[in-house]
């Protein structure tokens, strides 16, 4: 006999053109739970309506269940079968009938944290994507929409707390249990349930919406952890406000919580009127959490919550549609941190971001357009491609139609597609009637993977004057798709005229709607200063060569702050690349650009911070066409002691005062304690012998996460005793703060000491350290997949250390693991030892028995290259 669970099937590739709408329906739900952590049973009734025309069972999904009983309208019915791990059941000619079916699952022993599970003693679910599946039998896709009434009960002292979606109607007690009755009036797609039962502490406020309603707000943490919820709390209710000022939305339902989990795969969950988060992104006090943890918080909770809207009310009709809900509210929360903090900064942090996970990712094997068109496992695909790139291009209609006729194609999208299970064209069409707009040649973004690349050039008519902008698109071949059209790309762009002759252009917007376009830009007597795709207005790669002398010209002058940035960086990249070729080249013009930034960094610190700061080893490794990292560490290294040398002065100023109180969390305090945190590394690279000294009493006398931090990651980097005596205080201090304790082992592994893998090695046997914490996982193992000269370590010890990871981790938690093999995927990036070595690993791991769909999809894909 063959025992069906131990042959790994083939994997099976979903396609978005074979989509089928739902042969059965289920208006209405109801669940009864009884509670236990190593055994919960579940009964579940589905008033099902058949939509077919015609005679045909219904399928119901299940992962890792058995059916205890079924019955159909309150008949025991013996009319079913497994079909793999699904329930099929014949229900004859019926078009309506109540299906009830019993399982149990066991929480404690869930370790991939999807469906029901157990973590520090209390239960929780997770059903994103396909998890609702592992709780009870259903469809489980997200265009079937059900009304949900759910009961749970279990005891009291070990389950004080019984939350799911909606309202809750009626509780009671029997005997040492109790019992709460949950409604959630509105449809819901499984993917949004949730449930969540233990011994939890509440932070309770109130929002009043507006149209005057009341809603009861709640964030519920574990004792001892209440103290740090204001944040998150604050943030809520801003969010709120701002869904409603910005965009017409208002709360739907009397009660709004949120609940905090340690073990949990992703940031948060949106589950409809209970929220579901990693305590990472609810949890902030200034002794624990750095100002960027803060802004984490702020952006989760925000995300969130307008899910409410663009993700709930209307929901997606399949996950290839996932960029529907995920981009549109990505977009819609980094409109909401740029209006709460400083847009200048925040569009930065969210370029590099996508320039740091995206552009890679696009670039290389797994590469897929925001919708995708085929897939093995849907968890694989909450990508940055398909969140941030996908934001980009929300922001893109926005940039063309401006704020009011987006508004507009907004109003119209929900008003069309409330209470629906919608598709990407169904936004696209309601922008297009709303803000007025053809959008036919940018629907090419939904359709085509890879970054395109515009190339500039302005050339002059020597008898006119007359200056004309050439550009010029490609879209680079990904896999399955070797030949591209032409994407449509708007560009923001600004000509500074630096003798007076012509005067400055307005900032105009130019689309590139073919491959390649001539735009007259006037007559100037000198060459004009061109400032292209400002603030980013398109995701794309712009090749346009300047001299030093423009760049450093734009990177003070120009009145775009992003622009700015942008110009600086270049100038930095430029200097790095030639550097790390082994060209001679002065790295006078990128100080004194830093110097003049400096100098106007008393109006906004937290710009001047982001603007000095080198590119990444990554992003600098990106311009090259074999990536040598070694030689990248080294040269940025160097210019960054130079740039410390030059400066220093400068930098001892700056960290000169004392630090801001770290709970003052204005932006200007805020953005004096991260050009502190730049100017301290700055002073490291220079190797002066005090440093140390003045790190270990930046650590010693900060009253705040932020500045203790980037004293201890400086010390971190070295060889000082003060390292050894910073790490151990702050490892005796936290070791009972999960959340410090990730930073502790995070500072480690991204150590630009040579140990680092080695030092990694070590840490995963550390007594803190455990695979089951996802958390913990990315600390350590994340961290050292950014840093890329360990990673990239020559030998491949940290490929081995990786693959080892992710062979351990998949039994456990699949979804976990697979998220830990793109790196190992850009081997073609590199020289042909580390690809040998890369591509090693990747085998390795594919020949492990009882490989997961997720490990497998993406060892597979990374191969192919
Ligand atoms: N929808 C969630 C968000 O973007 C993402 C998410 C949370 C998720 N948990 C998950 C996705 C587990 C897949 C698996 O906010
Ligand atoms: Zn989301």
């Amino acid at each position: 006999m063959t025992d069906a669970s131990s042959t790994p099937a083939m994997p099976v590739t979903i396609h978005r053109g074979d989509y089928r709408p739902p042969e059965w329906q289920i208006p209405d739900i109801a669940l009864d739970f009884a509670l236990g952590i190593d055994a919960t049973r579940v009964a579940a009734a589905l008033s099902v309506v058949r939509h077919a025309d015609t005679p045909v069972p219904l399928v119901l999904r299940g992962d890792g269940l058995t059916p205890a009983a079924v019955r159909v309208d309150a008949e025991v019915w013996n009319d079913w079968r497994l079909d793999g791990s699904d329930l099929i059941v014949d229900l004859g000619d019926r078009t309506a009938a109540t299906v009830e079916v019993d399982t149990v699952v066991d929480p404690a022993s869930n370790t991939q944290l999807s469906g029901l599970y157990a973590s520090n003693g209390m239960l929780s679910t997770q059903c994103e994507a396909e998890g609702f599946r592992r709780i009870t039998f259903h469809p489980d896709r997200p265009d079937v929409l059900s009304r949900y009434k759910v009961r749970m009960q279990g005891d009291k002292a070990k389950f004080p707390i019984l939350l799911s979606n909606g309202n809750c109607i009626d509780r009671g007690e029997e005997g040492s249990d109790h019992w709460a009755l949950w409604e959630d009036p509105w449809p819901k797609p499984s993917y949004l349930f949730a449930l969540v039962a233990g011994d939890l502490v509440v932070n309770r406020d109130s929002f009043t919406t507006m149209s005057g309603r009341n809603v009861e707000l709640g964030i519920w943490v574990r004792d001892g952890d209440l103290d740090r919820t204001g944040h998150a709390m604050q943030a809520l209710k801003d969010s709120m406000a701002w869904d409603e000022r910005v965009y017409g939305r208002e709360y739907d339902l009397d009660l709004f919580n949120i609940v905090a989990v340690s073990d949990f795969n992703m940031g948060a969950m949106e589950n409809k009127g209970l929220n579901i988060f990693n305590t990472r992104y609810i949890l902030a006090d200034p002794d624990t959490a750095t100002d960027m943890d803060y802004d984490g918080v702020e952006g989760v909770v925000a995300h969130e919550y307008f899910h409410n809207w663009s993700g709930n009310r209307v929901t997606c009709r399949d996950w290839f549609q996932l960029s529907l809900k995920e981009g549109f509210t990505v977009f819609r929360d980094q409109s909401f941190s740029a209006d709460m903090g400083s847009p200048a900064v925040k569009r930065i942090e969210d370029v590099r971001l996508l320039r740091a996970a995206q552009f890679p990712e696009d670039a290389g094997p797994l590469a897929h357009p925001i919708r995708p068109d085929s897939y093995q496992e849907i968890s694989n695909f909450y990508t940055a491609t398909i969140y941030n790139k996908g934001a980009e291009i929300i922001r893109m209609m926005a940039t063309m139609v401006g704020p009011d006729r987006f508004r507009k194609g907004t109003d119209l999208y929900f008003d069309r597609h409330d209470g629906e299970a919608a598709t990407c064209e169904d936004f696209v069409r309601a922008i297009e009637d709303g803000a007025g707009i053809d959008l036919t040649q940018f629907r090419r973004w939904y359709e085509q993977a890879g970054t395109p690349r515009v190339a500039a050039r302005v050339d002059a008519n020597a008898a006119t004057g007359e200056r004309t902008l050439h550009l010029a698109q490609t879209v680079p071949p990904t896999p399955g798709q070797p030949d591209k059209q032409p994407m449509l790309i708007p560009l923001r762009i600004k000509a500074f005229d630096l003798d007076g002759g012509h005067g400055d252009e307005a900032e105009r917007l130019v689309l590139l709607d073919r491959a390649e376009l001539a735009v007259p830009l006037g007559p100037y007597r000198s060459r004009p200063m061109l400032s292209i795709n400002r603030g980013f207005s398109a995701p794309v790669i712009v090749d346009f060569a300047r001299e030093d002398g423009e760049l450093a010209w734009l990177a003070a002058h120009d009145d775009d702050p992003f622009a700015r940035y942008e110009a600086l960086q270049q100038l930095m990249l430029d200097t790095l690349v030639a550097a790390v070729s082994g060209e001679a080249r002065a790295n006078d013009a990128v100080i004194d650009a830093i110097a003049r930034t400096l100098e106007g960094a008393g109006e906004d610190p937290a710009f001047a911070a982001e603007a000095v700061l080198l590119p990444s080893e990554a992003f600098i490794g990106d311009q090259m066409v074999t990536v040598d990292p070694d030689a990248i560490r080294r040269e940025r290294l160097a210019l960054q002691g130079a740039i410390g040398t030059a400066l220093e002065s400068e930098w001892r100023a700056i960290l000169a005062g004392a630090a801001p109180p770290a709970a003052d969390l204005s932006r200007a305090a805020k953005g004096r304690r991260r050009l502190r945190g730049v100017a301290l590394a700055y002073l490291a690279a220079t190797g002066m012998a005090d440093i140390p000294a003045l790190a270990f009493k930046t650590f010693s006398d900060a009253d705040g996460m932020t500045e203790r931090q980037a004293a201890l990651a400086t010390l971190a980097h070295g060889d000082s005793d003060e390292r050894v005596a910073a790490l151990d205080i702050f490892y005796q201090r936290y070791r009972d703060n999960p959340l410090v304790l990730d930073k502790w082992f995070q500072v480690q592994a991204w150590s630009l000491r040579p140990d680092t893998v080695d030092a990694v090695k070590e840490l995963a046997r550390h007594a803190d350290f455990t695979l089951a914490n996802p958390n913990r996982v990315r600390a350590l193992y994340g961290a050292l997949t950014g840093n890329q000269a360990a990673f990239h370590q020559a030998d491949g010890a940290g490929y081995r250390l990786i693959a080892d990871l992710v062979i351990a981790l998949d039994p456990k938690n699949p979804q976990t693991a697979a998220r830990m093999i793109p790196p190992l995927g850009r081997w073609k990036r590199f020289d042909e030892g580390r690809q040998r070595l890369m591509r090693a690993e990747l085998e390795r791991i594919l020949a492990q028995p009882g490989l997961s769909r997720d490990v497998t999809e993406q060892a597979s894909k990374s191969l192919l290259g």
